[in-house]
């Protein structure tokens, strides 16, 4: 058989799948990353090595599952977490853990940035507002806070690009990306060289960087014997995990927005030219399809204040899940579904990894408003799920008001297998939800690029009309619309409520 290979270094793990010609999904693997070291309210690190240990089995147990081998596989194409900050020294050996994308400790660094070049400059070279996320901040936090590990520093790497080079030794990223380093001259497509000299910032450690299906690559015996992967076999440039779940979903051309439910939420349209908020509440970003553009806005803890909930409050449930062999997860949200919309007055602020779209706020906690004795877990859970909705709603309403048409919006994401979650979206929203047959994101935006990269098809575009299709859609229920619509004024006036006693938290 002839596969291609799809490899997502996401948050949570690091999934691989295998993907036939006619764009049929083989198999599929995850393999779990250790948890999220968080020293400090608000720090978020994971070790790089980690991922590749993460990423070699989940492609090991992948081919073993489709009975195939490297020799089957025609090409990889890589995604993953964006923004995550991870740096080699001379002999290539990982110097410290990556601080990833939802770190926020560097708001001292923005503001150094932002007095250092000017606002003005930085949106000019790079068509966003510096953030707390991005990479930048973060390499300029360890300039400021380690600075030995500073002084070694020859490499900096996104997460997929640190898998890129332990399969190939090359230092190569892709435009999408890159986008989100707030070095990269978004609409040049190129890196922001008057910036980053402006902050003092070595050049030769950043990559090379080509448009998402271009190869940059190919599988060295290293990574091979790593892997299973066949020595030669082409990697492409792949796309940071938003713009490589968009081609997943087919967000490939005007008029189509997504919604995806992950650890972090993100609502996602293409743009044919770059637009952006002037207000830089949402990412204007390179697209994986070359040429072309997107905008995203993105609620922080979306998954993850779920994920926190099960974590942290439902130690109990661990047997009861085992006894009924699901998932805690199915069972908290069968329990919410017995709760009536609007979770009887209780909200959620899903801000517990502070807040980017809207409030662009660092500094912003999460936690319920409006808890009686009266709500029980499964309100907890429902507000949860509503908060998180309102919060993606917001976004929705920005990449809206750039100009995207919104018919519908496609759901993908692990959250977005929920039915309780997935009907709360279409009420909140007002619009159907659709989802489609294929509902693996980013590994499989990641395969079908390396499909394009290696010739099986000749645009992304074309990749994406042969292989997604929409199989069901969720109206919005008139009624739930019109609760939600008045429970969101409420949710809209909670943060400017709390906002500024955050930063004395
Ligand atoms: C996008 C973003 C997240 C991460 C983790 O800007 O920060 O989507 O890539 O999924």
């Amino acid at each position: 058989m002839r596969y291609w290979m799809g490899i997502d270094i996401g948050t949570g793990g690091s999934r691989a799948l295998l993907v036939g010609a006619d764009g049929a999904v083989a198999a599929g693997v995850t393999a779990p990353h250790e948890d999220i070291q968080m020293h400090r309210p608000l720090w978020a690190e994971q070790r790089p090595e980690d991922w590749w240990g993460a990423a070699q089995r989940a492609v090991r147990r992948v081919l073993r599952k489709a009975g195939a081998t490297g020799d089957d596989v025609a090409g990889v194409g890589l995604s993953g977490q964006m923004h995550g900050l991870t740096l080699l020294d001379a002999a290539d050996d990982v110097i410290r853990p990556a601080l990833i994308w939802c770190d926020q400790r560097s708001q001292e660094q923005v503001d150094w940035i932002n007095s250092k070049a000017g606002n003005a400059m930085v949106l000019d070279q790079t068509a966003n507002p510096v953030l707390t996320g991005f990479t930048a901040p973060k390499l300029l936090w360890v300039r400021d806070h380690d600075p030995q590990s500073y002084e070694r520093v020859r490499r900096m790497l996104l997460p997929k690009d640190y898998i890129r080079f332990c399969l190939t030794g090359d230092y190569a990223s892709e435009v999408s990306d890159a986008s989100g380093t707030a070095l990269f001259d978004v609409v040049g497509r190129c890196w922001a060289k008057p910036l980053i000299e402006k902050l003092g910032i070595d050049a030769s450690i950043l990559p090379e960087v080509v448009e998402s299906p271009q190869q940059t690559g190919r599988i060295t015996r290293v990574g091979g014997d790593a892997t299973g992967l066949r020595p030669g076999t082409p990697v492409v440039g792949g796309g940071g995990d938003q713009a490589a779940s968009a081609v997943g979903n087919g967000i490939v051309r005007a008029g189509l927005v997504s919604c995806t439910l992950g650890t972090s939420g993100v609502v996602f349209s293409h743009l044919e030219n770059a637009a952006y908020d002037p207000l830089g509440r949402v990412h204007t970003f390179c697209h994986a399809v070359p040429g072309k553009w997107h905008v995203m806005g993105v609620t922080q803890g979306a998954g993850l204040s779920l994920q926190w909930f099960r974590n942290q409050l439902c130690g109990a449930m661990a047997a009861e899940a085992e006894r009924e062999q699901v998932e805690i997860y199915d069972l908290l949200t069968r329990e919410a579904a017995e709760v009536e919309p609007g979770a009887e007055g209780l909200f959620w602020l899903p801000y517990l990894m502070g807040e980017r779209t809207p409030h662009l706020d660092a500094s912003a906690r999460g936690g319920w408003i409006g808890l009686t004795a009266k709500h029980t877990r499964a309100h907890l859970v429902r507000a949860i799920l509503e908060g998180v909705a309102f919060s993606l709603n917001d976004c929705l309403h920005i990449v809206e008001s750039l100009g995207a048409e919104v018919a519908a919006v496609r759901a993908s994401g692990g959250g977005a297998k929920s039915p309780l979650w997935r009907r709360i979206l279409a009420g909140v929203f007002g619009r159907p939800v659709a989802s489609l047959e294929t509902q693996e994101g980013s590994a499989y935006g990641a395969a079908l690029l390396a499909m394009v990269g290696t010739g099986a098809f000749d645009s992304v575009e074309e990749a994406c009309s042969a292989t997604i299709r929409e199989v069901r859609r969720q109206e919005p229920d008139p009624d739930l619309a019109a609760v939600y619509r008045e429970r969101h004024s409420v949710f809209g006036r909670l943060y400017p409520a709390l906002k500024q006693l955050y930063p004395e938290m």
